[in-house]
This record gives C-alpha cells, sequence and structure tokens, in this order.
C-alpha cells in the first residue's frame, strides 16, 4: 500500500538557530561505488542515510559486497578491488536515482556479467542515451526501452571496452562520471570534455583512492591502469540540501542561522553566487579542506532581495537549486530571468513546468520558457500545489510559506525521503509552521 505524504505549511515566520543537514548525497553514492571497488576496507561518516544513497549501497551488496551500517552516517565498505564484483541474482533496482542508474551503467559495462538496471517511475521516463550512446562508442553493449529510458539490460564487456575522447553535448557530471567509470575498465584512455564545469567529486574521490585521473582544462581522462586503494571519507553536509534554507534565511524578515559543515566545492557554490547577486546576506566562516573537499559553516541573515539575469555560466553550479531560487526570485523586488537551463526539464520532474504551475497558483507571475523561466517578484499567496513526486519542489513550495499570504498545502511529498529525511524536523526547528500528514490508502495514520 502506497503512503502518501502531505506537507501543511502555515504562513510567515522566520528561521533562527543553527543546524547540520544531511550528507552530500553525490558523494554519499561515489563512497559506496568506489569502496567496493577499492582494495581493502573504507571507512565513510556523514554517509547520507536517504533512499538513493541507500539504492546505491543496496546495490552493492546485491553484487556480493560486505558493507556494514550504515550506523548515525557510519558505513563500513569491505572493498572487493576492481575485478571483485559478483552477478547479482535479479535486476538491480535504483530507486529515483539518476546519479545510481547512469555511474552504474558505465561501472558494469565493462564486468564479467549482465546486469539489469530498473528504478520507480520517474528514473524510467528520464533520458539513458546521454550515456548508453557514449558508452556503445567504447563497445558496451546496452539495451534501452524504444524511448531510450530504463530498464537498462547490459551485457559486460570484460575486457572488450576500448577508450573513447567524449565531448559531451551538455554539462552533465553524471555522464562524465559514467565514462570515467567505463575507462578503468576500458583499453586505452578513456576522455571526457566537458562543454562547462559540472561537479568533479568523481575526479577528487578517485585521486584519494590513489587512482590516477589526469586534468587538462576542461578534460578528464583516465585509464585502467591502477588500483583503488581503501581510505577513509568525511562527507560533508549536502549544499543542495543547504539551499533550502538559505533561501528560506534569505527571504524570512528577521532569520539568521547558521548551517554547520557544509561542502562547498566551487563545482557546487552557485547557489550561494546567485544568492549573492541577489543581495542576500551569506557570509562563509571557518572553510577548511576535509578529505580533499572544500567546508565551511554558512552564516545568512535576512535581506531583501532584488531580482537579477542569472549568469548561464552559474547553471551547471546551482543545477539542483533552481526549484528553490524560483522561490528566492518570487520574493525579490524586480524581474529574475533564467535561461540556459533545459537540462531542468529531464530531472525528477520538468522542474522548469512543475514550479511555474505551482507558483502561477500561488499567484506569483512566472513565466516558464524553453530552457528557463521569467519570474517578476511579488507577493506569494496561498494554495495547494503539487510536487509531482520530486524531492525538490517539495521542500521549494515548503519554504514559500515563509514568505506567504495563506497557507500552502504541498501534495506527494514522499520522495523527499530519497534526499532529505529529515528536512521536516529541520525546517520545524529554524522555525517554518509545517505539519506533516502521512495517509495509507486515504486514511490518516
Ligand atoms: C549529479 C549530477 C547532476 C545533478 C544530480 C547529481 C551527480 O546531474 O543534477 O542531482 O551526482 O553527478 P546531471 O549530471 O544530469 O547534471
Amino acid at each position: 500500500m502506497a503512503k502518501s505524504i502531505t506537507f501543511k505549511v502555515q504562513p510567515g515566520g522566520k528561521l533562527k538557530g543553527e543546524a547540520r543537514v544531511p550528507g552530500d548525497k553525490s558523494m554519499s553514492h561515489r563512497s559506496i561505488m568506489l569502496g567496493s571497488i577499492a582494495e581493502g576496507v573504507t571507512h565513510v561518516t556523514g554517509f547520507l542515510e536517504a533512499e538513493d544513497a541507500l539504492a546505491t549501497l543496496q546495490a552493492f551488496r546485491d553484487m556480493g559486497v560486505h558493507i556494514e551500517g550504515p550506523v548515525d552516517g557510519c558505513v563500513t565498505i569491505h572493498g572487493v578491488g576492481k575485478h571483485g564484483l559478483k552477478a547479482p541474482k535479479k535486476a538491480l533496482y535504483l530507486g529515483n536515482s539518476g546519479t545510481s542508474m547512469r555511474l552504474l551503467s558505465g561501472l558494469l559495462a565493462g564486468q564479467p556479467f549482465n546486469t539489469v538496471l530498473t528504478g520507480d517511475k520517474s528514473l524510467s521516463g528520464r533520458p539513458m542515451k546521454r550515456v548508453t550512446e557514449p558508452l556503445a562508442m567504447m563497445g558496451a553493449q546496452i539495451k534501452t526501452t524504444e524511448k531510450g529510458t530504463a530498464p537498462l539490460e547490459i551485457t559486460g564487456q570484460a575486457g572488450q571496452l576500448q577508450g573513447v575522447d567524449y565531448t559531451m553535448p551538455m554539462a552533465s557530471a553524471q555522464v562524465k562520471s559514467c565514462l570515467l567509470l567505463a575507462g578503468m575498465y576500458a583499453q586505452g584512455e578513456t576522455s571526457v570534455t566537458e562543454p562547462a564545469p559540472t561537479r568533479d567529486h568523481t575526479e577528487r574521490m578517485l585521486s584519494g583512492f590513489s587512482y590516477p585521473v589526469k586534468q587538462q582544462g576542461s578534460k578528464s581522462s583516465i585509464t585502467a591502469d591502477g588500483k583503488l586503494t581503501a581510505t577513509d571519507i568525511d562527507v560533508p553536509s549536502d549544499i543542495s540540501s543547504a539551499a533550502f534554507f538559505l533561501v528560506g534565511a534569505s527571504i524570512a524578515v528577521g532569520s539568521d542561522i547558521v548551517l554547520k559543515h557544509v561542502g562547498i566545492n566551487p563545482t557546487r557554490t552557485g547557489v550561494i553566487s546567485i544568492l549573492r547577486l541577489m543581495g542576500a546576506g551569506i557570509e562563509i566562516l571557518n572553510e577548511r579542506v576535509v578529505g580533499g573537499e572544500p567546508v565551511a559553516d554558512l552564516h545568512v541573515v535576512s535581506k531583501p532581495l532584488k531580482g537579477i539575469d542569472i549568469p548561464e555560466e552559474l547553471v551547471p553550479l546551482a543545477i539542483d537549486e533552481f526549484p528553490v531560487l524560483f522561490v528566492a526570485a518570487a520574493c525579490a523586488e524586480g524581474q529574475t530571468r533564467l535561461s540556459g537551463a533545459e537540462e531542468l526539464r529531464v530531472k525528477e520532474s520538468d522542474r522548469i513546468q512543475v514550479m511555474a504551475d505551482g507558483l502561477l497558483l500561488l499567484g506569483v507571475d512566472a513565466k516558464p520558457t524553453a530552457d528557463g523561466m521569467i519570474i517578476q517578484g511579488g507577493a506569494i499567496g496561498g494554495g495547494v500545489v503539487t510536487s509531482h513526486g520530486d524531492h525538490r519542489i517539495a521542500m521549494a513550495f515548503a519554504i514559500a510559506g515563509l514568505r506567504a499570504t495563506a497557507p500552502i498545502t504541498i501534495l506527494d511529498c514522499a520522495n523527499v525521503n530519497t534526499s532529505f529525511p529529515e528536512f521536516k524536523d529541520l525546517a520545524k526547528n529554524l522555525g517554518l509552521d509545517l505539519v506533516c500528514e502521512e495517509t495509507m490508502d486515504g486514511q490518516s495514520c
């Protein structure tokens, strides 16, 4: 029986206090993948105990890797080495996670066994040709549906993959990482060039596991000559989860919060740059490097925001944060324009359409375009919106409540558990007036 979750937010309030949001999703996935094919025992702390990262963890258990935990964010992975994965007994179910499916397609293309990758309804509708086409150039055998979607049926090509020199048509860290992981099993060199900088956690973490990756400008290259040596990984808090409170504290008058131990890798900080261009009061404190990744505490006080034209080069650096940045734009004085963000249409939902529909319903002047949105700042009203099962849409509309003039009800919020199960508790502790209603088959429980 499907559980349905509804968020009900009372209007107004402010955010006050300190919080540590959960671990970075991108790094949590990668810690399991690389720890599993490393030699030796890898200890991970700060691991994100949410459905997406747990799906990756289960996939590697299904391929014979002994993994202990997670307990309070601690995971111990008994690595089996680059060639130690075993054929899973059934299809690997990856839930809602595009990162898991796309990275695994690369890692599994060169194994001596076959695999099938499946996902939930949203993941099964997302484009996979962006990985299967370049992998096919390397000699991979992967069948998709006619539409180029999951399930992916991978016929392992152990020892048969060839390196490739690939320029990505879109700025995607998932595609880049997929090909680098495949390149660890290919003959010759595999190089990926990105049209704009994207998150570089794969490259950094490979180096942390002592696996050589070459970086020349926008090109990353790898070969099969190397092994991963187990290491300890401290996963910082996810800036994509922190983003909800960066915006919340910026728009709610009288707010003053500190978010602790947030990952501020420069390929992820577009949300801070965009909010600062809008006039936000965000201070970066106690900058330090933890396990090869920059980390800081973020101090945010509310400030009046102004509308801006979002610089296109910041788009890939804030790609997951636009749902909540649209809420910031709705609270700003003047017009905010986003362009060059067509990738938002193929995320967990069509984030341009779904956010525009919801904002319009709340009385905001939001105009979707093919590759972005034009938002005229003004008042946010109340109403009933739906997240379309997209975690970041649900949380963005909850944050909108801080500046709404009437209650906002958000339907279909169970997917918040894919990335941020603690959202409602942390948000309430900081001052958001949020009630979460769970219903089972229409009955309150
Ligand atoms: C991710 C890359 C991004 C991002 C996703 C996580 C990753 O996707 O939206 O949430 O961990 O590599 P794209 O590669 O599709 O831009």
